[in-house]
């Protein structure tokens, strides 16, 4: 070989290298990137469309699905798709059949096709067309609980080795943060749980019955929803709402029983209770966030209120949704109880606009109330 022969080759060699060195940093920076975006994230659905935009960020695809595996039933079911088909069962689903995606979810393994036979009952999405795909297992700890399928139009390029471990990748990031967001689901639903029986033992003793906390929370999302409040202020909102009254632990039997005739001392113990709530409940890190609400949903918007005596957006927003909420299902609890419409209590809310309340979140409230979210008779 000739000196210019080998230095040519020498020059191949390094292009080739330096070509390696920038895939595997590409590789890397996208991992990174990918573990920061998606480990953040504690709800499924947010999750599974950002694991979907990121698919159609990185690669040429046509249609994503996501599946996976229903803990009942064992089915694959599609968890997400860029079809806006999630829900379904993969089973009942004309337009895929199980073959590839249940070969890669049980076998573990990555499968490329990048020539799907025209009518092989293998991911066919539209009777007749074929296409290229990919269908990458979503594992946790070696266990499948899913799998990842990409399909490419069959007059698109191939899918190449790159694509495949590009696919690989979001997929490993995508089913630990899966695995996350349900174990965070499966706490919070505990947590909410106890929370709830909690509550209800309370409230038995009480003289609104039980479910008085519950509908709160009820209508205190209705108004959320109306005033578009973020899904985690409304998730703080609701837990808020629940535990609203539950500074009137400790309060004696006759107190609780009794909607009013109150001595002055049991009123003033009575009065305690937002102040006692929310030391009890902040105590729980977790809870922190929902403590607004429990120690200021007695106050009014005009300053005439309790435990601080707080003036219009001095109050939390939380505290003056649930004052709305809490005050109409009490009413309305006793219309209802005597066979009448919630009617009054509407009116009563609508009368006290800007002073008792907020007005922007009665408004909220009526919008609601129209639409029938916060129903025209008791839920
Ligand atoms: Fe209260």
């Amino acid at each position: 070989m000739g000196k210019a022969d080998m230095g040519e080759s020498l020059q191949n060699e390094l292009d080739a290298m330096a070509r390696e060195i920038s895939e595997t940093y590409e590789e890397l920076t996208l991992l990174y990137r990918l573990s920061q975006k998606f480990s953040t994230l504690l709800d499924m659905d947010e999750l599974l469309h950002l694991v979907n935009n990121e698919i159609f960020e990185q690669l040429n695809v046509d249609k994503i699905f996501l599946l996976l595996i229903d803990e009942e039933s064992g089915n694959l079911k599609i968890a997400s798709s860029s079809l806006e088909i999630s829900g379904g069962d993969i089973s009942d689903c004309a337009k895929i059949t199980t073959g590839l995606a249940m070969d890669a979810t049980m076998g573990l393994k990555l499968i490329l096709d990048n020539k799907v036979a025209k009518n092989s009952p293998d991911f066919i999405f539209n009777k007749g067309e074929t296409g290229k795909v990919i269908c990458t297992p979503l594992k946790v700890k070696n266990k499948p609980i899913g799998t990842l399928n990409i399909y490419r139009e069959s007059d698109k390029d191939d899918f190449t080795s790159k694509d495949f471990k590009l696919v690989e990748a979001i997929a490993n990031q995508a089913a630990s943060s899966i695995a996350n967001c349900r174990l965070y689901k499966e706490m919070h639903d505990m947590l909410l749980g106890i929370i709830k029986s909690l509550i209800s033992t309370l409230e038995a003793k009480t003289a609104f019955g039980s479910g008085h906390s519950g509908r709160t929370a009820i209508y205190s999302k209705a108004i959320a929803d109306e005033m578009g409040l973020s899904n985690e202020e409304k998730e703080d909102l609701q837990i808020s709402a629940i535990l609203h009254d539950v500074g009137k632990i400790g309060l004696n039997d006759s107190t609780l029983e009794s909607g009013s005739d109150l001595t002055t001392d049991e009123m003033v113990k009575l009065m305690e209770h937002p102040l006692k709530g929310s030391s009890i409940i902040k105590s729980i890190k977790r809870l922190g966030t929902v403590t607004p609400g429990i120690m200021h949903h007695h106050e009014f918007f005009d300053g005439s209120g309790y435990p601080d005596g707080l003036k219009g957006n001095a109050i939390p927003l939380q505290a003056r949704i649930i004052a709305v909420a809490n005050d109409f299902e009490k009413n309305a609890y006793i219309l209802n109880r005597k066979g009448l419409t919630n009617e009054m209590a509407v009116e009563k809310i609508k009368g006290n606009s800007g002073t008792l309340y907020d007005p922007d979140v009665v408004r909220a409230f009526l919008t609601a109330h129209e639409k029938n979210t916060i129903p025209k008779k008791g839920l």
